[in-house]
């Protein structure tokens, strides 16, 4: 007599200790939104972010510059966990189109099965898995010659920073990789055990304005640390005698400068910033909200010389900042600054 093979077990819940979750790989329920909504709005309330989502920064802002109508085609350049394409698909629709760019290709099937999820089909939506550096490519093999609003929200989302396996967090372990795409150029602890002194001192304060970039670079450079929390130990076994407070700050501009290395973040915005005027339709908009003065600067010249050329009818007069209650209510806003430009 034969019987029938057993059903596979479902994977146990993971247990954690105390009554709420700690560990990142503890908060499975936070990473299953559609089903766990009310844990989800409890710990939104609270102020934090949910595991494995992402709150998108200033969207009635970004909403009012982008003026996203029906019929609008639109471009995310950084589509992260789709919080801001979301509203600005719910505004083009039925007969708009966006396009969803993004590096990373662990979250980008995520993102995209949530926003058919919502019942955007292809014909509305489209997920590339591309760098904003290649957006002409991208539009161009989708057979269009421009966009009518065009977005980018720089830097890394809230699903990279708190997975610590994606090695950027400077609290979690976890590898000290910190690649938007792993599976293109070299992890962090690969770049710094092959950086010289002088070249990492150099990047540590254009990338992040780092005051302790010599001594840090002297002490990091050509070293081995294959963790985040090895990296972050010997950065406070060097700076001993500083405050706890002055320490994490300093932990935090070295993540960010060997991150924007690693991803030659400069390069690419650049980049799309030579792209942006040939990219745009008629009338076209385009807002990029940026988290560092590294990319501020950059945004702000590239805008004004553009307004200058005639490439640009009009630019934001003053950098927009998050209202207070946005602040309080998410404090990865803080740094962030909102800057238009509208082609003519
Ligand atoms: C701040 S998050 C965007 C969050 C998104 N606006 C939302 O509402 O969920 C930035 C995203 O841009 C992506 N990214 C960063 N640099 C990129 C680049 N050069 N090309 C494409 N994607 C990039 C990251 O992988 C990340 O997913």
């Amino acid at each position: 007599m034969s019987s029938a093979p057993s059903p596979p077990r479902p994977p146990r819940r993971p247990r954690y200790r105390g009554k709420n979750p700690r560990r990142f790989e503890e908060k499975y329920k936070e990473r299953d939104p559609q089903r766990y909504g009310e844990t989800i709005a409890k710990v939104l309330a609270s102020g934090k972010t949910p595991a494995g989502t992402h709150r998108p920064v200033m969207v009635q802002e970004i909403l009012e510059v982008l003026a996203p109508a029906p019929g609008a085609i639109a471009v995310d350049c950084t589509l992260g966990y789709g919080g801001h394409a979301q509203e600005i698909l719910a505004r083009i629709s039925p007969s708009g189109r966006l396009l969803g760019l993004d590096a990373d290709p662990i979250e980008l099937p995520k993102t995209e099965a949530r926003l058919r999820s919502l019942g955007y089909g292809p014909q509305e939506f489209s997920a590339h898995r591309s760098n904003f550096a290649g957006l002409q490519k991208v539009l161009a093999a989708a057979g269009l010659t421009g966009a009518d609003l065009i977005l980018a929200d720089l830097g890394v989302s809230s699903m990279q920073i708190d997975d610590p396996s994606r090695g950027f967090s400077t609290k979690q372990a976890g590898p000290l990789d910190m690649r938007m795409n792993p599976a293109r150029g070299q992890s962090a602890s690969a770049f710094l055990r092959g950086i010289a002194a002088a070249k990492l001192a150099r990047l540590l304060e254009e990338n992040s304005d780092e005051p302790q970039a010599e001594r840090l670079a002297a002490a990091l450079a050509g070293e081995s640390f294959p963790t985040t929390l090895s990296l972050a130990s010997a950065i406070r076994a060097e700076l001993s005698r500083f405050s706890e407070e002055a320490v994490e700050l300093t932990i935090r501009r070295v993540f960010q400068a060997l991150r924007i290395a690693v991803n030659d973040e400069f390069s690419a915005l650049d980049s799309l910033l030579r792209q942006l005027p040939s990219s745009l339709n008629p009338g076209g908009r385009v807002a990029i909200l940026t988290f560092h003065s590294g990319e501020d600067r950059r945004v702000k010249k590239s805008f004004a010389s553009g307004r200058e050329e005639g490439l640009y009818s009009q630019i934001s007069d003053e950098v927009i900042r998050p209202t207070s209650a946005e602040l309080n209510a998410n404090p990865r806003s803080s740094s962030a600054k909102l800057r238009w430009a509208k082609r003519p």
